[in-house]
């Protein structure tokens, strides 16, 4: 087994490295505690191919694969979480469903533009009741002549108050269940489409979420994504890859936190000698350095795995999960650790540590909770 990675992943990810290192880290925690939205940074990152890494580039995208994909949030992500989550919505959630059920019209108008950078999209499931137990949305699309009319409510929706577009999943039929609920494509501007003021959060503070209210909101049958009643099925898809996403960017988080540990260790000395030299703080690294490896290497994987799809019949919904679980809980545990190496430095707002503390949290929480993710795998497991 050869893990190696190929010339141009590690361009990808180099370049990547470079950038987040350049233009990003400085600026990430002016950004965070301003909540401000890197609007400019954006921009640059849609210059690299960072909007739509793994679209073909006939569609607006940079062509390249999903590892490549995993490599450059990781990256984007170790210098500013809120960055990574931004890319990783408009990557995984909007652009990969728009690639693999658009049609040709969706492809050229609205995919182009969201891969290329031109446009922003945003991703719509969650509801104020509904937020694990998705299937159980209330907004409804009722059909109208040539039109459908969307009302209802989607919430902690990330880039909303910036997108240009957005994919929202509504109930067209109720008696069907899980079959009854379809995709659709709604433009910033749509009558009847209103984004709310942006969140406050924990962390993530400058990547803006928002709730989106539907009042009437008429769109026009080419607006729908995939066929009447594919939607769960599309959302589902989804997130299969976006939790790669979420995993990537818990590598990220986890990762800029342990360097920092490691190179604190070596600057703070007590009781005579650098605090590296004492076991009590060697086996905290040791500790942190495995599970970022076992991190790093589920959440290829999975990356691989989506990139093997491409050819091949095959899901990796289990190895997906399995990536956001384990990222995710470790990047919680490593950023915990790494903060107690810093100690009272760690608690303040001078340094990055509370900062990388704080944003870790939310990597169990969105694209599917930890207690989600592990009902997920169980199913799978439970398959044989
Ligand atoms: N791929 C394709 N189809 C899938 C699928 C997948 N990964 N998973 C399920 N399906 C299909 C099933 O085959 C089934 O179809 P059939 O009826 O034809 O057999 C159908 O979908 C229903 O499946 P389930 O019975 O498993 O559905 P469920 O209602 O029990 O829900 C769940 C399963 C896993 C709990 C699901 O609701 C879930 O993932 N919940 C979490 C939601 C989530 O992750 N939300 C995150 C929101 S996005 C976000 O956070 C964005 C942000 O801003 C960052």
């Amino acid at each position: 087994m050869d893990l190696t990675l190929t010339e141009s992943q590690r361009l990808v990810r180099d370049m990547a490295r470079e950038f987040a290192e350049r233009e990003v880290a400085p600026r990430a925690r002016e950004l965070d505690k301003e909540s401000r939205w890197p609007a400019d940074l954006l921009a640059q990152m849609a210059e690299l191919g960072l909007m739509g890494v793994a679209i073909p580039e006939s569609e607006g995208g940079a062509g390249m694969d999903h590892v490549s994909y995993a490599l450059a949030i990781e990256e984007i992500s170790a210098a500013c979480a809120s960055c990574g989550v931004i890319l990783s919505v408009n990557n995984s959630l909007v652009c990969d469903p728009l690639h693999k059920f658009g049609n040709a019209d969706q492809k050229r108008d609205v995919l182009t533009p969201l891969a290329s950078g031109r446009a922003l999209g945003c991703f719509g499931l969650t509801e104020p009741s509904s937020g694990s137990d998705a299937s159980e949305m209330q907004t409804v699309a009722v059909r109208d002549g040539d039109h459908w009319v969307i009302d209802g409510s989607k919430n902690w929706i990330t880039n909303g108050p910036h997108a240009d577009t957005m994919l929202v999943f509504a109930n067209t039929n109720r008696e069907a269940g899980v079959r009854g609920v379809t995709a659709f494509i709604v433009a910033a501007g749509t009558p009847g489409f209103n984004p709310q003021p942006a969140d406050h959060k924990l962390g993530i503070r400058a990547a803006h979420s928002c709730t989106m209210f539907f009042e009437g909101c008429r769109v026009p049958e080419s607006a729908m994504l995939g066929n009447e009643g594919d939607g769960f099925k599309i959302a589902m898809s989804t997130l299969d890859g976006g939790r790669i996403g979420i995993a990537a960017q818990a590598v990220g988080i986890a990762r800029a936190a342990f360097e920092k540990a490691v190179a604190y260790s070596h600057e703070r000395h007590a009781f005579g000698e650098p605090i590296a030299k004492k076991q009590a703080i060697q086996f905290k690294l040791a500790d942190m350095a495995t599970q970022l490896e076992a991190a790093r290497l589920l959440t290829l994987r999975a990356a691989w795995l989506k990139d093997r799809a491409r050819t091949e019949k095959l899901r990796h919904t289990m190895e997906s999960a399995q990536a956001k679980l384990f990222a995710s809980e470790a990047a919680t545990r490593i950023t915990h650790q790494a903060l107690q190496v810093y100690g009272g430095y760690g608690y303040s707002e001078e340094y990055d540590m509370e900062r990388h503390y704080r944003d870790a949290r939310i990597t169990e929480i969105y694209e599917g909770t930890s207690e989600i993710m592990r009902l997920v795998i169980a199913a799978k497991a439970l398959e044989g």
